[in-house]
């Protein structure tokens, strides 16, 4: 690790009771830096995700955000750092069903104290740039899983995150779609100077990334450090 390191990840372990899902992975990622993550169904990918983003604590090696240890940090702590510093897109279920669309990007802004009516226009914006701003008042349960994929990805971005962390975030678009949903997601990291890791089954995303790292059986390769 070094000082320009931004995330690093080492020797991560983690079961799921029986289950080993990761075996010593990996990972170090720089400011701005865009990977890749690929890897075969179960290989532990979404484990080390959730990881990397400090919701899941690994049962041994350690990850650190600026030099700060997660396993330092209270649950709160690491929530707010996450709300902070990171746009996190996950492979599942990520809207409040019970919110608006709008109202949930919005949403990490109001926790963020961000006045009402300033928070509801940057979601707007971000909703407009992600192609489904006339969802704006749709529930979630009223939209497609492309759809729901594209307002999950504003609500990431909103907050102008330093690390976003997306975990196949157009697995439920099609071609034309998918290369629109990235192109956002590129030029939005590219912006705010944010790094990104993306996993991805899609060729074409992980082409557009700066480096390549596969998860297989739990573990990382290459080892991660930085090129
Ligand atoms: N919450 C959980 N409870 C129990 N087992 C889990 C849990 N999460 C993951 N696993 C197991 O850990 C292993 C790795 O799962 P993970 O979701 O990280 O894989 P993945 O690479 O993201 O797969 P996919 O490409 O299908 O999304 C799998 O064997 C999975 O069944
Ligand atoms: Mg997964």
């Amino acid at each position: 690790m070094n000082s320009t390191t931004l995330l690093h990840a080492t020797g991560l372990q983690k079961s799921f009771g029986r289950t080993p899902a990761l075996r010593g992975a990996s990972l170090t990622v720089g400011p701005r830096e865009r990977v890749a993550v690929r890897g075969r169904s179960g290989s532990g990918k979404s484990t080390l995700l959730l990881c990397l983003a400090g919701v899941l604590l690994p049962d041994a090696g350690g990850v650190t955000y600026l030099g700060r240890r997660y396993d330092a940090m209270t649950a709160d702590e690491r929530a707010r750092l996450r709300r902070r510093e990171m746009g996190l897109v996950l492979q599942h279920g990520q809207l409040v069903p019970e919110l608006t669309v709008l109202e949930n990007v919005a949403l990490p802004l109001l926790l963020e104290k961000v006045e009402r009516s300033s928070a509801a226009l940057l979601a707007h914006e971000w909703l407009a740039r992600l192609g489904v701003a006339e969802l704006a008042d749709a529930r979630p349960a009223e939209i497609s899983g492309g759809q729901a994929q594209r307002a999950a990805i504003a609500r990431a971005l909103v907050t102008g995150p330093q690390l976003v962390l997306a975990d196949e975030p157009t697995g439920s678009l099609d071609t034309v779609g998918a290369d629109e949903v990235m192109a956002v997601l590129l030029e939005a990291t590219r912006s705010c100077d944010a790094a990104l890791v993306v996993v991805t089954h899609d060729n074409r995303v992980a082409a557009r990334m700066d480096r390549e790292v596969s998860v297989e059986d739990g573990s990382t390769e290459p080892a991660g450090a930085l090129r």
